[in-house]
């Protein structure tokens, strides 16, 4: 079996590493169980959003064993009901490519982030290098879906690979971040591209 390139728990970490930057009113995307709640600053006043009732239910649970007053809201990243300019910033970690509609989340985000706040969008790469890229899909082509198929629903891990390759290119992202009222933004390429990072600022 191929040694991954980067597991896990190395993918949680710098999932963790992001959210614990974020300050004020936060709304968190897809947010799954909520696992990156040890990570975000106490003062953090938490928004979260999940459509699996499975998860929300997950994670309704944890949200108050960690003293968050919002109930998770269930609902679409491309449509989110929160009013106009309502939150400081924004995170998602590793739901990207569940969305089917990425300018449409996008202008989402311009709606709800006040001027001034930030984002960060991390998700999995695709590697520039040959060798590293070979590697990378090999690991989540053929590695996670046979791992998460025998811890659980093998369809739910499946659609990773499939999905990576479906993410438009960082020029394209960043254009449609543009287009929807963030400045600065950015692209990063981490752990040698097998992640890579969004970041704008609501102007
Ligand atoms: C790979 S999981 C990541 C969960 C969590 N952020 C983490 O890193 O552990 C992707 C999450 O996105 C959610 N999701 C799927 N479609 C979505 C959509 N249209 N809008 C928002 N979240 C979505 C899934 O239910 C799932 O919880």
């Amino acid at each position: 079996m191929a040694t991954p390139l980067i597991d896990d728990d190395e993918l949680d970490d710098l999932e963790r590493e992001f959210v614990a930057r974020v300050r004020g009113r936060v709304l968190e995307i897809g947010v799954g169980d909520g696992e990156n709640f040890g990570a975000f600053d106490p003062d953090v006043e938490w928004q979260g959003l999940e459509p699996d009732a499975t998860r929300r239910a997950e994670l309704a649970t944890r949200a108050k064993e960690w003293r968050h007053a919002a109930v998770p809201l269930d609902a679409k990243a491309e449509s989110i009901p929160l009013p106009d300019h309502s939150v400081d910033g924004a995170t998602c970690g590793f739901a990207l490519r569940n969305l089917v509609e990425l300018p449409k989340f996008f202008d989402e985000l311009g709606r709800v982030v006040r001027p001034g706040g930030r984002i960060a969008l991390l998700d999995v790469g695709v590697p520039r290098n040959k060798l590293i890229r070979s590697g990378n899909n090999l690991y989540f082509g053929k590695v996670v879906p046979k791992i998460g198929g025998l811890l659980s629903d093998g369809a739910a891990y499946r659609y990773l690979p499939r999905s990576v390759a479906y993410l438009p290119s960082p020029q394209r992202m960043l254009s449609d971040l543009r287009d929807a009222g963030f400045t600065e933004v950015q692209h990063l390429q981490l752990s040698g591209g097998l992640t890579q990072l969004l970041l704008g600022t609501r102007s």
